[in-house]
């Protein structure tokens, strides 16, 4: 199976950690279709850990606590199927996941059968508990082998959190997306973190195998999430959330949102659900993105660039410091020449205003930890 675009989708685990059941996967599910996320794209709904019993049953295999799921997870599967959602479940390469739970070790094909049956589309598959004697990528092929032969199209999300230079072996697993870093917190700092680490993962994200920079908090501001109790953090500003909302699609990250649908803000449901942003994440042509030179600019004044699929470029503006910042920078780098006979039209997708581009220099002033983020056209000078 191949998978064209990122996907988008909604996870269980930022907010609501352990604290999972049936009646919330159902709610969430019946919020995406009537708020208008799976229209704007949002189409997988992924349960997390904790989940399962912790013993398998008398047939080796995973069952769900009858508890949190009293109906099952095929029952989970078929609803979010009837609203034309598709069904995520989490498992982990070791022989525990995270969260203590059996993990998927030595039972990869009895799990991935299991999987099927109960019409899993997408499998999270987590780095704990695994022996220090194999290589990680051992234990992704067997899961990428046991998937590609279980019957069913499930896309298979490799969250190995970048250890062990995931990105040079992942692609050897059969893995769709692959989760670069630790697992991001709900706080400025930890988007920051992330983002400096793609530097050097750029050339790595690739149409077929995404870099997954890991769940969104935009939604998260209220602080009381399960990802805030763990790690103390005390959440993001709508401003930072949309600086991190902006690099993941300027990057081509998956989207999977973290937050509780049924509760956030309109503003956060404006920012998941901008048009331009998405289109520039899901952009066809998947081609690389790069980092701009900037004369005498310091480290944290990002300027991205890519090439999108229609010509256009999207270009993401990002001031990672804490105080305003003026970015000051050209296009010739991006391959469009002084003498191309072409102008540029340059939207800005938060306001939907255009700027203006004299002597093929863009300057904009940014406030601190805010961003810009442009999809340009060249038009024919008149
Ligand atoms: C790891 C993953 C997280 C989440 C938890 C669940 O930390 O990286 O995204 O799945 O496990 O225990």
């Amino acid at each position: 199976m191949i998978i064209g675009k990122p996907p988008l989708g909604w996870n269980t685990w930022n907010t609501f950690g352990p604290d999972i059941n049936e009646k919330l996967l159902l709610e969430t599910a019946d919020y995406i279709v009537e708020s208008g996320l799976l229209a704007a794209g949002y189409q997988y709904v992924v349960i997390d850990d904790c989940w399962s019993l912790k013993e398998r049953d008398a047939n080796g295999r995973l069952a769900a606590d009858p508890e949190k799921f009293p109906h099952g997870i095929k029952y989970i599967a078929d609803y979010i199927h009837s609203k034309g959602l598709k069904f995520g479940i989490y498992s982990c390469c070791g022989t525990l996941t995270c969260g203590g739970y059996p993990g998927s070790y030595d039972h990869e094909y009895i799990d991935a059968a299991t999987f099927a049956e109960w019409g899993v589309d997408y499998l999270k598959y987590d780095f704990c508990y695994h022996t220090g004697t194999l290589d990680g990528k051992y234990f992704y092929r067997r899961m990428g082998a046991a998937l590609a032969n279980c019957g069913r199209d499930i896309v298979f999300s490799a969250c190995s959190w970048g250890m062990e230079e995931t990105h040079e072996w992942v692609k050897t697993t059969g893995a769709h997306l692959f989760r670069s870093t630790h697992d991001i917190q709900n706080s400025w700092a930890s988007i920051k973190s992330i983002t400096e680490q793609q530097e050097r993962l750029l050339p790595y994200n690739a149409r077929g195998c995404f870099n997954d920079m890991d769940m969104l908090v935009v939604g998260m501001e209220d602080g009381g999430s399960f990802i805030d109790s763990e790690r103390r953090t005390n959440g993001c500003t709508l401003n930072e959330q949309k600086t991190h909302f902006s690099i993941w699609c300027m990057y081509g990250s998956p989207l999977m949102i973290g937050c509780d649908v049924r509760k956030m803000s309109a503003e956060a449901k404006a920012i998941l659900t901008n048009k331009d942003a998405i289109a520039i994440d899901q952009d066809g042509a998947y081609n690389q993105v790069y980092r701009l030179t900037l004369d005498r600019g310091p480290a944290e004044a990002l300027v991205c660039a890519r090439l999108l699929e229609n010509g256009d470029f999207a270009i993401g503006v990002f001031n990672m410091m804490d105080t305003e910042y003026r970015f000051v920078f050209g296009f010739d780098e991006m391959g469009i020449t002084s003498h191309c006979g072409k102008k540029i039209v340059m939207k800005e997708v938060w306001t939907g205003e255009y700027e203006k581009v004299a002597n093929m220099t863009c300057s904009v002033t940014v406030e601190g930890r805010g961003c810009r983020l442009y999809r340009c056209r060249l038009e024919d000078n008149e």
